[in-house]
């Protein structure tokens, strides 16, 4: 794969990103090959890859830092089937406040690191009839109902203005009709985890900001449009394939959506599914290392 950056990704890189990837520098001058960012309570698949360099992003001046439970705030450097990996602990959402620009931070910093894959994980409601906790879901194509266009917002700080006409970014997209999520790669995941014996669904992951979760109403809607959702993601997966970063990505399935009456989803119901489900991302991540 291919890391090459445009000269107006470059320049974008810098401007939002720069003073945070000199700091990175000060204190590790690893160059990765990808990136894999951890859902809720999901960094406990990748923790028997021991960490060959580990930065606390606290002592990274005005790194954003995640709040929720089941999430930490470091980079580890790991190698995954001899791939070597920037791996960030926990992930900054939308719903907690954070800018576009900050919850995008990781991608950003892993792109700089020379990145040019990206492995996402998250905690997911599922919607399929045959899903249950504890399964896993590659995602096939994503939604973004977060209402938040990756491109115009994050150009904004640099243009000076909403419109994302200058300077223009490849978009990395070849064509409309392609998912954000690379095919290919996932074409080559799906027989390599089939082999192991991993059970796994593949379907639409429906990314919103949240933090609420779905009532009644809204279950029966999202079940139309796609067979997860979640409140992360898509945008990260956007903003990575702006990169020219390929992308995979794998929910786990902490709890179903409501089919009628009202369900009460914990954060804690998630974490703890989470950690059940956790072997199966693990599993995921190591054959999106290998098929990268
Ligand atoms: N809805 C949205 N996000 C989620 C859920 C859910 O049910 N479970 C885990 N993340």
């Amino acid at each position: 794969m291919q890391n090459t950056p445009s000269q107006a990704l470059q320049s974008a890189l810098e401007h939002h990103y720069g003073a945070l990837y000199r700091q990175i520098r000060q204190k590790t001058s690893a160059t990765v090959e990808g990136i894999v960012i951890s859902g809720s309570g999901l960094n406990t698949a990748l923790e028997h890859y021991p960490a060959e360099e580990i930065l606390d992003l606290h002592d990274i001046e005005g790194f954003p830092m995640p709040t929720v439970k089941g999430h930490s705030s470091f980079l580890r450097i790991i190698t995954i089937e001899g791939k070597r990996i920037a791996h960030y602990t926990g992930r900054c959402h939308l719903y907690e406040g954070f800018t576009l620009q900050d919850s995008l931070a990781q991608v950003a910093l892993g792109k700089m690191l020379g990145a040019t894959f990206t492995i996402l994980t998250n905690s997911a409601g599922g919607m399929h009839h045959t899903y249950t906790a504890g399964d896993i879901m590659l995602l096939s194509d994503s939604l973004n109902l977060m209402l938040r266009p990756v491109q115009r917002d994050w150009l904004r700080g640099l243009t000076g203005s909403a419109r994302a006409s200058e300077p223009t970014l490849d978009y990395g997209r070849m064509a409309s009709g392609e998912a954000i999520l690379s095919t290919e790669w996932r074409k080559r995941i799906v027989p390599d985890l089939s082999a192991r014996g991993v059970p796994f669904h593949q379907g639409t992951y429906i990314g919103l900001t949240g933090p609420t979760f779905e009532t009644p109403a809204e279950a029966r809607m999202y079940r139309k449009f796609g067979e997860a959702v979640g409140m992360s993601t898509v945008h990260e997966a956007e903003f990575a394939r702006v990169c020219g970063m390929q992308v995979a990505a794998c929910s786990l399935i902490t709890n179903m959506l409501p089919e009628s009456a009202a369900v009460n989803v914990s954060h804690d119901e998630v974490i703890h599914a989470a950690a059940i489900g956790a072997p199966r991302v693990a599993a995921f991540i190591a054959a999106a290392c290998r098929c990268a």
